[in-house]
């Protein structure tokens, strides 16, 4: 992406560990936010058109409060989702300073299909909502469905027709755009941290080569399932005291596909948590590595525990620290990953903190040293003889060859210094006899003065 590295600089090393821990802290956002969202919109795109299908009541009501409770509001999609994902994204640019790979591109068309994600998923959410203000509006009518249908006007039933195309379809464009946003994600996250491999991965098609970012992008499938049924169980029976109206029936059959789902999710992550392990590159193996992937292998142990918990006894009380360690679990995966990144890159980090220090000493020999000499002085006592600004004498008048050093005071005091002839409409300039530090102080009072600054 050339116009992210147009805005990034290369970073100093304190500059560096700021970095990564935005990093960090964004990806705790994200991951658990982004579970929530591709789970809970498989859950509701499904249960929505099977219960349409099969015209079951409980399903659809499951797939409306799936879709509320998980995806929450339009505002909390952006702020947990959108955002966290674009400071991932320049995050990433930055610590990729100047690096020739994929990575930073393909986050970045992630946050693009994040985007149309949302946007596609909160239209499907409203449809729930307006729907059932129509269902309302019908019963209060008190009329039975056959004299509904003569009744009603044709732009409402022309409307509620939209209404329900609209709801199948933006659920299942917002539930494609997550499994691309996922792809994509995984695909940047794991190509960072091949940093020896870098050059094999130079257009975005190579990502399909990658096997690693395949095993990963399987990794957040099946993370997500442990979130959702987690989340599902964790709003809908703890959070604020649970849902209220729920009956038994539709309780009961809640607890059972989200508690499966949770359950299964968070047995089979430990295994593909392995194989992550097992494809990450030598290059990014580190102590820590194996540290945090045996804490999330412990953390999902627990995490199993309590969901078995409570499914076996259909207790809710540990259901909220099971979703505690769902949080935790995703807390150590990536601790995992970004140190795994963090190894990979540690050679090239070096370099950009270099770099950046360089840069800062060549900053510092630019700003010219005027210390204790009087630039007026000296334009009164030596230039203005022949110098006006807006005035020809023997020389030409500031105001209109000033300009043209663009502020240069090192390139205006060479000329001071060392006058060579210039223009055919004047004789040229004798050497005034400046030391270096007097030139640049007359430079500075010269541009300042032209440029308004004094
Ligand atoms: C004896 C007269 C004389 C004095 C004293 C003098 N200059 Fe000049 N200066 C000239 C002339 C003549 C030119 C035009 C030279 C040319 O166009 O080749 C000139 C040109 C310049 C220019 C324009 C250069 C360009 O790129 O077009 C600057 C800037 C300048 N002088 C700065 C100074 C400063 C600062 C001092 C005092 C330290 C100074 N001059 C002292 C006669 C003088």
């Amino acid at each position: 992406m050339d116009f992210l590295d147009n805005l990034v600089i290369p970073a100093t090393a304190q500059h560096l560990s700021l970095l990564k821990i935005i990093l960090v802290m964004s990806l705790l956002i994200f991951i658990p936010f982004f579970g929530m969202l591709i789970g809970g919109t498989a859950f509701s795109v499904i249960f929505n058109a099977y219960g349409r299908k099969k015209k079951n009541k409980l399903f659809i009501r499951f797939a409306k409060d799936v879709i509320d409770k998980l995806a929450i509001n339009r505002f909390v999609g952006v702020g947990l989702g959108i955002i966290p994902m674009l400071s991932i994204t320049f995050c990433y640019a930055q610590l990729l300073f100047e690096v020739k790979v994929i990575s930073v591109s393909l986050l970045f068309v992630a946050t693009l299909f994040l985007a149309l994600a949302v946007n596609f998923i909160y239209s499907y959410q409203n449809t729930f909502q307006i729907e059932s203000l129509i269902e309302t509006f019908k019963g209060i009518t008190g009329l039975d469905k056959h004299e509904l249908d003569k009744q009603l006007p044709e732009d409402v039933t022309d409307y509620e027709f939209d209404l329900m195309n609209t709801n199948s379809n933006s659920g299942l464009y917002g539930f494609v755009l997550l499994l691309l946003t996922a792809t994509f994600f995984a695909g940047g996250i794991t190509i960072a941290q091949f940093s020896e491999n870098y050059q094999d991965f130079q257009n975005i098609a190579q990502m399909f080569l990658s096997g690693a970012t395949f095993v990963n992008f399987l990794f957040i499938l099946v993370l997500s399932a442990a979130i959702t049924g987690s989340a599902i169980l964790f709003f809908f029976f703890s959070w604020q005291g649970g849902m209220h109206d729920m009956d038994k029936e539709y309780s009961n059959f809640v607890k059972k596909i989200a508690g499966n789902m949770a359950f299964t999710g968070a047995a089979v992550t430990p295994v593909v948590l392995f194989f992550s392990f097992y494809m990450t590159p030598n290059s990014a193996l580190s102590g820590s590595v194996f540290v945090y992937t045996g804490l999330a292998f412990v953390s999902l142990l627990m995490l199993c525990n309590f969901l078995y918990a409570v499914i076996k006894n259909s207790d809710m009380k540990y259901i909220g620290a099971a979703f505690y360690f769902v949080i935790l679990s995703c807390g150590f995966i990536i601790m995992k990953n970004q140190s795994a990144f963090g190894t990979a890159s540690y050679k090239h980090l070096e370099i950009i903190s270099l770099k950046a220090e360089e840069l800062h000493k060549e900053k510092k020999t630019k700003t010219i040293n005027t210390e204790g000499v009087n630039g007026e002085e000296i334009f009164t006592k030596i230039c203005s003889a022949c110098h006006g600004f807006d005035t020809k004498l023997v020389g030409p008048p500031y105001n209109l060859t000033v300009p043209k050093y663009n502020g240069d005071i090192k390139k205006l005091a060479d000329f001071i210094l060392n006058p060579t002839k210039v223009s055919a409409d004047y004789p040229p300039m004798p050497n005034p006899g400046l030391k270096p530090k007097e030139a640049a102080a007359v430079s500075q009072y010269l541009i300042d003065k032209v440029s308004g600054k004094k």
